[in-house]
């Protein structure tokens, strides 16, 4: 059998966490697929699909959601969502398996990993929750993964599995533009630019282009912190943020936790 995970992922906490899942899984050969990078994926060989991102503002990304809606329709494919999120999880998971329904899949499984968080704002504010996923989230994450092992061994044998349950509180979401607004307009320390490019190549939503210092297109970002998170020399900074607060990568803590 095959399966193939959807992913994206900012910062990768989510990136790891699939790639945890898929060292955990038995009895099928899983794809990562990066929806940034990878395009639209031909689904028809595959028996199970992972969708898979980082909770945005208390939903689904905006990414991910337009990436499901260009998917050709299914005839009840099962598939499974799972969200990373740094502080409230919110509606994700279930807003994430109504998009994954709406597309013709049957949703047997939905989790949500607390990781640590990479927005700066929260950073800033203390609440970088480093720690996080602590005993229980990881056993319960364990759990998750058990779960889908179930199911890929009753998909071996050829049973129909059942629609799961996904959780999540009922918050509401936010409008699409509170990121762009919470993050306010960016600006290059030209001292410390080096021109590297990592920020345009990182920029999820093309953004930005290089002349040869960074020029951010407005219209097209949506605030996402990439490019302040993982620029080398921390250029980029905001009117409240300069300097300090930026998540490049997964934490040592959560590589040991999420070992393989
Ligand atoms: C723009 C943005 C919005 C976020 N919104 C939320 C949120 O509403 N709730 C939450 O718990 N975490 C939120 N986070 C934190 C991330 O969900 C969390 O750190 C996640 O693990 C990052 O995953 P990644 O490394 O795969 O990008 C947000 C992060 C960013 C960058
Ligand atoms: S990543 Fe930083 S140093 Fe590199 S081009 Fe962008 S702003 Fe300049
Ligand atoms: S330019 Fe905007 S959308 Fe692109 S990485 Fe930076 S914050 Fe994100």
């Amino acid at each position: 059998m095959k399966g193939m995970i959807c992913y994206y992922s900012g910062s990768g906490n989510t990136k790891l966490a699939c790639e945890y899942i898929i060292g955990n899984l038995k009895g099928i050969e899983m794809d990562m697929h990066n929806i940034v990078k990878d395009g639209i994926p031909d689904l028809n060989n595959y028996d199970l699909v992972g969708f898979a991102t980082f909770t945005d503002y208390w939903a689904p990304s905006i990414l991910i959601e337009d990436f499901i809606k260009k998917l050709p329709q299914q005839k009840s494919k099962p598939a499974f969502v799972f969200n990373t999120y740094g502080f409230i999880s919110g509606k994700t998971q279930k807003i994430f398996a109504e998009q994954v329904t709406a597309r013709g899949f049957k949703v047997i499984a939905g989790h949500a990993l607390h990781t640590p968080e990479n927005f700066p704002p929260m950073i800033m504010a203390g609440r970088a929750n480093e720690q996080a996923p602590n005993d229980k989230e990881l056993k319960n994450f364990k759990d998750f993964i058990s779960q889908l092992n179930s199911q890929v061994a009753q998909l071996g044998k050829g049973k129909e599995l059942k629609k799961g349950k996904v959780k999540g509180a009922m918050l509401p979401a936010f409008p699409r533009t509170k990121a762009k607004d919470d993050m306010g307009e960016k600006f290059i320390d030209e001292a410390l630019c080096t021109e590297c490019g990592v920020c345009k190549a990182s920029c999820p939503y093309v953004a930005i282009r290089l002349d040869p210092k960074p020029i951010f297109d407005l219209d097209k970002c949506y605030g996402c912190w990439v490019c302040f998170n993982h620029c080398p020399t921390k250029a980029i900074y905001t009117n409240k943020f300069r300097g300090e607060g930026h998540y490049p990568k997964p934490i040592d803590g959560l590589k040991e936790k999420l070992k393989v």
